[in-house]
């Protein structure tokens, strides 16, 4: 079978495209035709080395895959020859990843595929609402009539964050950094949506909060986090998520923290378990069947170009360079 993958460590240009063995499927695994995976910036720090973890040589990355499943371990009780099933977590901890025309799954990381969900819906969205579903109803609970911010509404985890806290009755504010961005946060739900290119950003958000009331809930995406800026403009009770910048060091006002009940939640979406994923993909298979939760697609890249889809995810999540929004998925069907 052909697969993206690299012999050790390196940019992304050291990713090659070949052949290699179909896995070995073990007693609870399942084996899959990946019909469509999809990029997330975790594989490309595991793939640079950013976040050091033992892995194989070659080492196939990639967490995000939907397909269909071809054969089943002895032991596999959920699943059969023919179901469609997406999940997330792969790659992780010296496993293998998803670019690749086959892969073994362990079912308890797989979930059927609705039949009304394409394969590049299930796959593109399966790590990002997996982690916006996460911090919304099992790290904390977002409630109807709540205000919620997500710092960064057109990125990958955000525009979910922002769908499902629509679908839960949230008011949500939101920033993107182009028209076009801003336009597609509006179009997915944000009641309101800054630029978070603009001058006086802090000053617009300030007039918000003074008119029409502060945050419950701040959704923070970036590597860079100002929580100090955040502090001032949460309710009493309120919520603050982070979950990204491993380096990142915080200035933290702890009296306004503090004397207003805040919580300050951090979470990485890996550590959750098998079981606890199972019914957060329930709920997500049920919003995306009936279309509460639609994932953007960014770009479709051949399995034969992922380190292309590589590049392009870098310089989106590391250095701010896209003009375009949505997921980066490879289809090992395209040409
Ligand atoms: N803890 C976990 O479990 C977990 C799970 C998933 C991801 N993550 C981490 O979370 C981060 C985001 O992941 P992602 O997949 O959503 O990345 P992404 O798709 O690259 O999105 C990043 C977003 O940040 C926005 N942004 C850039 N500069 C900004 C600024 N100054 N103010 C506000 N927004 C700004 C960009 O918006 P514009 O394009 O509109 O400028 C972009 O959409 C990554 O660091 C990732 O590693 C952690």
């Amino acid at each position: 079978m052909q697969a993206a993958f690299i012999q050790k460590p390196g940019p992304a240009e050291s990713l090659q495209y070949g052949s290699l063995a179909v896995p070995a499927i073990g007693p609870q695994d399942l084996l899959v035709r990946v019909g469509c995976s999809a990029i997330n910036p975790i594989d490309t720090y595991i793939r640079s080395g950013m976040i050091a973890m033992g892995l194989p040589s070659p080492y196939i990355p990639g967490c995000d895959f939907a397909g269909t499943v071809l054969a089943c371990g002895a032991e596999v009780t959920r699943f059969q020859p023919g179901d469609r099933v997406w999940g997330s977590n792969q790659g992780l901890f010296g496993h293998q990843g998803t670019l690749a025309e086959q892969i073994a799954v362990p079912e308890a990381w797989a979930y059927p595929t609705p039949d009304s969900v394409t394969d590049e819906q299930a796959a593109a969205g399966a790590l990002v609402s997996l982690t916006a579903a996460q911090g919304l109803f099992l790290h904390s609970q977002i409630r109807s009539g709540e205000t919620l911010f997500v710092n960064g509404g057109s990125g990958g985890v955000g525009a979910i964050v922002v769908q499902m806290a629509k679908a839960c009755g949230a008011r949500v504010l939101t920033t993107a950094g182009s028209a076009e961005k801003q336009d597609y946060c509006r179009s997915i739900g944000a009641d309101v949506v800054f630029d978070h290119r603009a001058a006086d950003l802090d000053q617009q958000i300030q007039s918000e909060l003074e008119q029409n009331g502060k945050i419950d809930f701040w959704w923070e995406t970036l590597r860079t986090p100002n929580i100090a800026r955040t502090i001032p403009w949460m309710n009493k009770r309120g919520r603050i998520i982070v979950m990204a910048g491993r380096e990142a060091q915080l200035q933290f006002p702890l009296g306004p923290f503090y004397v207003n009940d805040l919580k300050l939640i951090g979470f990485a979406m890996f550590n959750a378990s098998a079981e606890e994923q199972q019914q957060l993909a329930l709920r997500i298979n049920q919003m995306l069947e009936n279309g509460s939760l639609k994932i953007p697609i960014g770009k479709r890249i051949p399995l034969s170009e992922a380190a292309t889809a590589h590049q392009l995810q870098e310089g989106k999540t590391l250095r701010g360079e896209a003009e375009f929004f949505g997921k980066i998925v490879v289809i090992p069907e395209l040409t």
